[in-house]
């Protein structure tokens, strides 16, 4: 096969998938790749009002901008999701930006329903989604690029907070190094960008609204990121000066 290094930029209508746009780093990620040119599929699980919110940011003008209400832990979500990115252009990028942390506590306190969605949405659907991109993408000329969205907490291991969830964002990592090999030779980039504690909602829906603020004694940079910080390195991973760059994790921690 003939590789080419055309960005997809180039494409007619390139669009971006981004799991979980409705809320934090996510959203903020769709606003910068909306900036950048790109058209933005995203998804969310149960945050209808937030996603509606959102999309009319970008009725005015502009690349499109859609949210898709879809469960990224249910096996038809790859299927659902890529035709909604295909009906407005040309799926061309993937963001498995969607997670859960799960409650806080230490794992001799958590449940066997809870452990098995921790591993179903911050593992399971984001391997069938990049298993769904390798399938489509093979055979393209055209460069395509997944980003997935790790965590600190694949190295600290999180101890007594949420040890699964550390588990499950090592094993994203490791998905991560070990699918950029497999999909060099295709002209498919997979990289990981791994945020250490930013100020989202994510905490409260841990249990500790106020843990980011909590934690910024021990960041190096004395606090927690914003959304918008760890959306940059989301972006440039997407931009078109990366065509050297895949099986990398960008840290982005504030020196943690
Ligand atoms: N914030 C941090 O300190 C931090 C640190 C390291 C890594 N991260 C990682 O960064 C990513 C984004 O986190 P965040 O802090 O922005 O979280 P957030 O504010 O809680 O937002 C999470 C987003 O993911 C969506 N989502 C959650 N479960 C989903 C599912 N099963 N299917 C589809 N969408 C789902 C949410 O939509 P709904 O509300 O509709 O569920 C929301 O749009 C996650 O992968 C997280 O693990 C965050």
């Amino acid at each position: 096969m003939q590789i080419s290094n055309r960005h997809p930029s180039e494409a007619a209508s390139p669009i971006a998938i981004v799991t979980g746009g409705s809320r934090g780093i996510g959203a903020s990620l769709v606003e910068r790749l909306h900036r950048d040119g790109w058209g933005v599929l995203f998804t969310h699980a149960q945050s209808p009002e937030e996603a509606d919110a959102l999309e009319r940011t970008f009725a005015d003008g502009g690349p499109v901008v859609r949210g898709l209400r879809c469960d990224v832990a249910e096996r038809d979500a790859p299927a659902r999701i890529f035709a909604a990115a295909e009906a407005l252009g040309d799926p061309v990028a993937l963001v498995n930006n969607a997670g859960i942390t799960g409650g806080l506590g230490p794992l001799a306190e958590l449940g066997d329903d809870e452990l098995e969605r921790v591993i179903a949405v911050n593992l399971a659907g984001p391997a069938r989604l990049c298993r769904e991109a390798a399938r489509r993408w093979q055979g393209r000329s055209l460069r395509s690029s997944i980003v997935n969205v790790s965590s600190v907490a694949a190295r600290t291991g999180s101890p007594n907070e949420y040890v699964v969830y550390a588990a499950a964002k090592a094993g994203l990592e490791a998905l991560t190094r070990g699918l950029a090999k497999e999909l060099a030779g295709a002209n498919i980039l997979v990289n990981a960008v791994s945020p250490g504690t930013t100020d989202t909602t994510i905490h409260a829906r841990s249990g500790e609204p106020d843990r980011a603020r909590r934690v910024a004694a021990n960041i190096p940079l004395g606090r927690p990121g914003q959304p918008a910080e760890i959306a940059n390195a989301i972006a440039w991973l997407l931009s078109a000066e990366t065509s050297y760059v895949t099986g990398s994790v960008i840290e982005v921690t504030g020196g943690l």
